[in-house]
């Protein structure tokens, strides 16, 4: 039942400050949204991601080097639009049980190229706090720890890493928690996103 699998991510923020649960996608969705990325990135419909102005940009890379595009639910495929559509039911059901005000969320495609890595931040930026909940969802079967790319999460009892393995979701608050994408040494993929407020 999913609603087990949101109460366990939402109590993994409570308890721990992040929330990680093996199959919060089947496998399925797994195989086919890694396909429908193949597709989008072979169609040249990624970009180099930036954090923050055009002007940057270069510097940027040395912060970031992964390539990302969005999910629109009117260019959605069918298997991304369940995707979002599983999100949307996250979303209502924290808001139900939690009382967040959330009123969207936003989710990309990520790919990090080997060699490509994501140093030490917030998800929040400065001049916006709509970014209330990151989550990330992996499509890489078979992770060992010699492919590097791990996601490191910067608690206050020390960093804890977490494997980006098919399946797995990680959840945490975007205003609070430091977190690094080691640099990877095999392509890594993931849709990542944040539950935003007004
Ligand atoms: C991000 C991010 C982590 C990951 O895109 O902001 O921190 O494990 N991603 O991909
Ligand atoms: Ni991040």
């Amino acid at each position: 039942m999913s609603v087990d699998k949101f109460e366990f991510l939402i109590n993994g923020i409570i308890d721990k400050d992040y929330g990680a649960i093996d199959n919060f996608i089947p496998m399925e969705w797994v195989d086919l949204l890694s396909l429908r990325l193949e597709e989008r990135f072979e169609n040249g419909e990624f970009k180099f991601a930036g954090i923050g102005k055009e002007e940057f940009f270069d510097r940027d890379k040395e912060i970031r080097n992964d390539q990302i595009h969005w999910l629109y639910r009117k260019e959605a495929q069918p298997t991304e639009l369940l995707f979002l559509e599983h999100m949307d039911r996250f979303m209502n059901y924290l808001n139900k049980t939690c009382f967040t005000a959330l009123h969207d969320h936003e989710f990309h495609y990520a790919v990090y190229k080997e060699g490509s890595f994501y140093k030490r931040h917030l998800d929040q930026f400065r001049n916006d706090e709509s970014r209330l909940f990151s989550a990330i969802c992996y499509l890489n079967k078979d992770w060992k720890e010699d492919d590097g790319g791990e996601l490191v999460l910067y608690l206050p009892e020390g960093p804890k890493r977490i494997l980006p393995e098919a399946g797995r979701l990680v959840f945490f608050r975007s205003d609070l928690l430091e977190h690094e994408v080691l640099p990877t040494n095999r392509e890594r993929r993931s849709i990542t996103g944040w539950m935003k407020t007004a």
